[in-house]
C-alpha cells in the first residue's frame, strides 16, 4: 500500500466547498484502486484565519506542509480583506518560496460542454498553457511613495532573470515534446516591451536548439487573443509570462465552456518542494455557501496531482469518470447553464469511479 501525504488548504469562499468535494473524490479513487491511500491534513488558513491572527497563515506555515507529497489549494480572497494581502499572504507565499515556477493550465472542451465559439469542434481546442510562476510582473518589485500627495508615485517592475526564463522555456519545450503534435507557441510583447521581452525571444531561440523535433512559433500577446478565438486548432502548447498567461488562461477557460472547469498545477519540477494543485476560479463570494460551486475544476486539478505523483493510470481513470459526468447535462452546475449542485456532481463522479472497470 502506497500512502501519500496531502496538505489540503481550502482557503476562502467556495474554496472550502470544492476542496471538500475534491478530498472526497480522492479517497474514492484510492478505494477503487486498492493499492494507494491518501493521508489528508487540513489547514484552516485564509481570510478567516487572518481576521483572528492578523496573517493568512502561521509564521511556520510552510514548514508544516514542506514534507507533504502535494498540496490541494482552494482559493484565497475575502470580501473584507484587500486582495493583494490575501494573495501575497497565502498563495504567493507558498508558490514563490516553494519555487513552483511552472504554472500549468490545460484547456479542453470536455464531453457535454459547449464552447461559446460557434464552429469549434472539441478536438480543435486542446491546449496547455505554461505560465511563468515565479517572477515577471508578479516579482513583487516596486514601491509606492508620497501616498495621497500630488507627488505620489508607484512602480511595479517586471523582473525577468535569464535563469528564470531559461527554466520555464525548457519546461515548456519538454512539455510540447511530450504531446503528440510537438507544437509550441511562445507569447511575448517584444515589440513594445523592448528589454525583457526581447530576452524571452532570444532565450526561446536558444532553448529551441535543444528540441529540434518541436515546431515553435512566436506571437505577440494581443494578436494571440485573436488567434485563440479565430484559429484555435493551430495552437497546442503555449508559454507566456506570469501576467500574460494569467489573462490568456481566463480566455482559454471561457472558450472551453466555463471558468468552473479549468484546473491548474503549480509545479516545482525539481521536486525539492511539494507542488500545489488548484482550480483556476477564485473564491466566488456571490455563490459561496449556496452549494452550487462547480467542483470539476478541483477534480481535474486532482487528476493533475495524481499524474504528478506518478499515478498515471489512477489519473486517467479519474479523468474518464469526470468526462462521463460532464457528458450528462443533468449534472451541470449553474455556471454551465444547469441546475445540479456541488454534491450531485461529486456523487456522480464517485459513482463513475466505482463503475469504471476499464
Ligand atoms: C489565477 C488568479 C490569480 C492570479 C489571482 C487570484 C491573483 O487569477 O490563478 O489566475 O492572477 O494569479
Ligand atoms: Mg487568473
Amino acid at each position: 500500500m502506497k500512502t501519500y501525504k496531502i496538505a489540503a488548504i481550502p482557503g476562502d469562499g467556495i474554496g472550502t466547498e470544492v476542496i471538500n468535494a475534491g478530498v472526497e473524490v480522492l479517497h474514492a479513487i484510492a478505494k477503487r484502486e486498492g493499492n494507494i491511500k491518501f493521508d489528508v491534513d487540513n489547514f484552516d488558513w485564509g481570510g478567516e484565519y487572518y481576521k483572528k491572527h492578523g496573517r493568512m497563515m502561521p509564521e511556520n506555515g510552510r514548514d508544516q506542509i514542506r514534507n507533504h507529497d502535494a498540496i490541494m489549494f482552494g482559493s484565497a480572497g475575502h470580501p473584507e480583506i484587500p486582495d493583494h494581502i490575501t494573495l501575497w499572504g497565502l498563495r504567493l507565499a507558498i508558490c514563490q518560496p516553494f519555487d513552483q515556477y511552472a504554472n500549468v493550465r490545460p484547456t479542453r472542451i470536455l464531453p457535454g460542454i459547449t464552447s461559446p465559439l460557434r464552429n469549434v469542434i472539441d478536438k480543435e481546442l486542446d491546449w496547455i498553457i505554461v505560465r511563468e510562476n515565479s517572477e515577471g510582473e508578479y516579482a513583487g518589485v516596486g514601491g509606492r511613495v508620497h501616498q495621497g500627495s500630488p507627488l505620489e508615485a508607484a512602480t511595479d517592475v517586471s523582473m525577468f532573470t535569464r535563469a528564470g526564463v531559461e527554466r520555464i522555456m525548457r519546461f515548456a519545450f519538454a512539455l510540447a515534446q511530450s504531446r503528440p503534435r510537438r507544437l509550441l507557441t511562445v507569447v511575448t510583447k517584444s515589440n513594445a516591451q523592448r528589454h525583457a521581452m526581447v530576452m524571452w525571444d532570444d532565450i526561446a531561440k536558444e532553448i529551441a536548439l535543444e528540441f529540434p523535433d518541436v515546431t515553435w512559433d512566436k506571437m505577440l500577446v494581443d494578436a494571440m487573443t485573436m488567434r485563440m478565438v479565430m484559429r484555435p486548432e493551430t495552437l497546442d502548447t503555449i508559454v507566456a509570462t506570469n501576467l500574460h498567461a494569467d489573462i490568456l488562461s481566463d480566455l482559454a477557460a471561457a472558450l472551453a465552456g466555463s471558468l468552473g472547469i479549468a484546473p491548474t498545477g503549480n509545479i516545482n519540477p525539481e521536486r525539492t518542494f511539494p507542488s500545489m494543485f488548484e482550480p483556476i476560479h477564485g473564491s466566488a463570494f456571490d455563490i459561496t455557501g449556496k452549494g452550487v460551486a462547480n467542483p470539476i475544476g478541483t477534480f481535474w486539478s486532482t487528476v493533475m496531482m495524481l499524474d504528478h505523483l506518478g499515478e498515471k493510470t489512477t489519473a486517467e481513470r479519474l479523468m474518464k469518470a469526470i468526462e462521463r459526468v460532464t457528458a450528462d447535462a443533468n449534472l451541470h452546475t449553474p455556471d454551465l447553464g444547469g441546475k445540479a449542485r456541488t454534491a450531485d456532481v461529486t456523487r456522480a463522479v464517485i459513482e463513475a469511479i466505482h463503475g469504471a472497470n476499464e
